[in-house]
């Protein structure tokens, strides 16, 4: 993993920049022309198209045949957009609503207290503000919450806020329920690809290894948000995202089609998208698509990203059964901690990494 011990340069949160009252951003905030979003005026620019909606409800009642309409609607997602909204997916309701409202309280505890939690490019744990540790690279807008939930022995509920005095205890509960339904969404996915229902599961490392971690990311308001990003184009390194956006503010924005389309969250559901190793186990099949998140002046914004993973020392490489002749590997084996080095070293690249992995034909 990597070795770098400390960030390169003293670290500022984003949130006291925000609160400091500035009009204008500091120049390592502010992208490249090509690189900023569209706005007009303080608005961004509208899209028409939403990425679908899939109602889950097949998957916990017994109707084979309906169950078999909600697969090829999954896969058809996934190949069309690599990233769904799921209703009706059995999460507590109240469960995500007290995960939003309690980090929403830690963002807003007093500086030092969350400074107890100062992360360092090592693990990552804990509060940080920024990706990657290129000295002088452009900035994102944000600043997050890093923690591990999965495998068992990277769990350490010390290093979880203890303010609120509820953060810690709906961790582990919503840990527990999302990565049960990232399990289920895994074995939907195993059978659209014509494999045994627990192949991902499998190949992720199975019950013992595989990993789940969250990122919970804050987005303070920002005076000049058309000049920079919440977070800088990237596709997710690891399996599979399930993101909890915030209720009343958008900001996440999918590239579809050359186009940054900005999805509409759906009340109470999560954002599903694929990440690099699912491409890589798929051998392309399901592709990890870019996104980026955009700010704004007038609201703050919070999101819960739970990321399910291999194990870090689990080998991924595509999928015997999906490698034919006609079909050879595209990407070479490699442990998900020596994939994930990249992006924690480079911060954010659109989707440089997994493409540069592809063996040349
Ligand atoms: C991420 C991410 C999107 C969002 O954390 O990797 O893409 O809307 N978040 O916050
Ligand atoms: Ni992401």
């Amino acid at each position: 993993m990597s070795c770098v011990q400390s960030w390169p340069e003293p670290i500022v949160r984003v949130q006291s920049l925000s609160e400091s009252g500035i009009r204008t951003i500091p120049d390592r905030y502010i992208k490249h022309l090509s690189d900023r979003p569209l706005f007009t005026g303080n608005s961004p620019a509208v899209n028409k198209v939403n990425i679908p909606t899939i109602d889950l409800n097949s998957l916990f009642s017994g109707d084979g045949a309906v169950r078999r309409e909600t697969c090829e609607l999954i896969s058809g997602a996934c190949r069309e957009w690599g990233f769904f909204q799921v209703i009706n997916h059995g999460v507590d309701l109240k469960l995500m609503g007290g995960m939003q409202e309690a980090w929403r309280e830690f963002f807003h505890l007093p500086l030092e207290e969350k400074q107890r939690y100062a992360n360092s490019p090592t693990t990552y744990e804990g509060y940080g503000s920024r990706l990657g540790v290129v000295k002088e690279a452009k900035l994102d807008w944000s600043d997050y919450f890093f923690l591990h939930f999965l495998p068992e022995p990277l769990r350490d509920p010390s290093k979880w806020p203890r303010l609120p005095v509820s953060c810690r205890e709906l961790v582990a509960k919503y840990g527990e329920e999302v990565v049960k339904l990232c399990e289920k969404l895994t074995r939907i996915l195993s059978v659209s690809l014509g494999l045994k229902e627990d192949a991902l599961h499998q190949a992720f490392g199975g019950d013992e290894n595989r990993g789940a971690c969250l990122r919970v990311n804050f987005y303070p308001k920002c005076p000049q948000p058309d000049l920079t990003l919440g977070i800088s184009p990237h596709s997710d390194p690891g399996g599979m995202t399930l993101l909890l956006p915030d209720a009343d503010v958008a900001g996440l924005q999918v590239r579809h089609a050359g186009q940054w389309v900005t999805v509409k969250p759906v009340p109470n559901a999560f954002i599903v998208n694929m990440g690099d190793q699912m491409q890589v186990l798929t051998n392309g099949m399901y592709k990890s698509v870019e996104h980026r998140v955009i700010v704004n002046s007038g609201k703050e914004r919070v999101s819960l990203a739970l990321f399910y993973n291999p194990g870090g020392e689990t080998v991924v490489k595509p999928l015997e059964e999906l490698v034919t002749e006609e079909r050879p590997a595209i990407y070479p084996a490699m442990t998900f901690n020596q994939y994930r080095s990249f992006i924690r070293t480079r911060g954010p690249c659109g989707k440089s990494q997994v493409e540069s992995l592809k063996s040349p034909r």
